[in-house]
């Protein structure tokens, strides 16, 4: 499955709002499409949302007509700024609109900034399919023969773009190993991305699920019929606190209250270092009309109101572990999470 793939001059996306029912691809030599697909979730999962924001301001590079560097520079700066504003929580984005304004430093022609930019969103990709392999790697040590583990929201390759994705990617390195896993997926209301997307990936990946509504989490934590919770995350502050879809919190504090380990599985590049603690952490609001309706159809009387916000933030203290592709980070996650980003990323 791939994703996310670069054509050379233009990007192709799977759209993820259509599966499971239809495998649709996008395919367009058009930044803006990319970032109307991230804002709608078309292409979502923190880094799969840095790796289609890395391809995106290529494409813009390529189409940017200016005579000369400075007027070149401040149309690509424009582009920069509509990337920031499509989400604001999976730091991913940031760090890719990052790494693509350093690969252009020093170039000195329009040809030679476009050529930088194009290779820079490859290099991201391939990076980010090395630590998301590494990562699962690891994680897959936390994971025994016999478990069941629970997840929430998806994780696996389409939140990636790459081979392997964050706690999905845990999970599939693991069954890899020999090791019989079987997962409780969260639906992961109000976008379903546990039921639509999460089942899609383990169906074809031939690991035993079974589906639950996001409140039974608790019901089947307190029956022991799990035997360890792991997530991703879109941004992990300095202290390790980390925003992760809406629901995440619950889990890490019912995990901690029936004496299981909470694991998040994310890569260095969802490390946001800048941030000291979770409280700082910008979350994405979305359109009540999400949750109102259940693909497309009213499940509220007309004039409702209702209140969305994509991700919440689980405090460090719930956390026994965040898997990196540098290694597992244990807490006190200040001190480990220092000494990762010390070693070059
Ligand atoms: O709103 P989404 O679907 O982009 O949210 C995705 C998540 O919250 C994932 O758990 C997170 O990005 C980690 S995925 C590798």
């Amino acid at each position: 499955m791939k994703p996310i793939e670069w054509l050379g001059d233009r990007l192709k996306l799977l759209d993820q709002t259509e599966l499971p029912h239809k495998e649709k691809y996008l395919e367009t030599s058009d930044y803006r499409q990319v970032i109307s697909a991230i804002k709608q979730l078309k292409v979502r999962g923190a880094p799969a949302i840095g790796v289609a924001t890395a391809y995106g301001i290529a494409l813009a590079g390529l189409e940017i007509k200016a005579g000369n560097k400075t007027l070149y520079i401040k149309h690509l700066e424009a582009v920069l700024k509509q990337f920031a504003a499509a989400r604001p929580t999976a730091v991913n984005l940031f760090f890719a609109i990052d790494r693509m304004r350093q690969a252009i430093k020093g170039k000195n022609t329009v040809a030679s900034i476009r050529e930088a930019l194009v290779k820079a969103a490859v290099a991201v990709h391939r990076e980010e399919d090395r630590a998301m392999a590494a990562l699962s790697k690891h994680g897959a040590a936390l994971i025994e023969d016999g478990f069941t583990v629970l997840t929430h929201c998806n994780t696996g390759q389409l939140a990636t773009g790459v081979r392997y994705g964050t706690a999905l990617g845990v999970i599939k390195a693991a069954a890899e190993q020999g090791k019989s896993i079987s997962v409780y997926a969260d639906e992961t209301r109000p976008l379903l991305q546990g039921s639509r997307l999460t089942a899609w990936e383990l169906s074809r990946l031939h690991i035993p699920f079974t589906i639950i509504t996001d409140n039974m989490a608790g019901y089947f934590l307190s029956q022991h019929k799990i035997d360890c919770v792991i997530v991703g995350a879109d941004r992990i502050a300095a202290n390790g606190d980390t925003a992760n879809k809406i629901g995440t919190y619950s889990l890490a504090v019912l995990a901690r209250e029936n004496h299981f380990p909470f694991y998040i599985a994310a890569p260095t590049s969802s490390i946001d270092i800048s941030i000291k603690s979770g409280a700082s952490i910008p979350i994405e609001q979305r359109s009540p009309q999400e949750v109102l309706k259940l693909q497309g159809i009213a499940i509220a009387p007309a004039g409702a109101n209702a209140a969305n916000p994509a991700f919440d933030v689980t405090p460090a203290k719930y956390i026994a572990a965040i898997v990196t592709e540098k290694g597992i980070l244990r807490p006190p996650f200040k001190t480990s999470i220092q000494s990762i980003l010390q070693e070059a990323r």
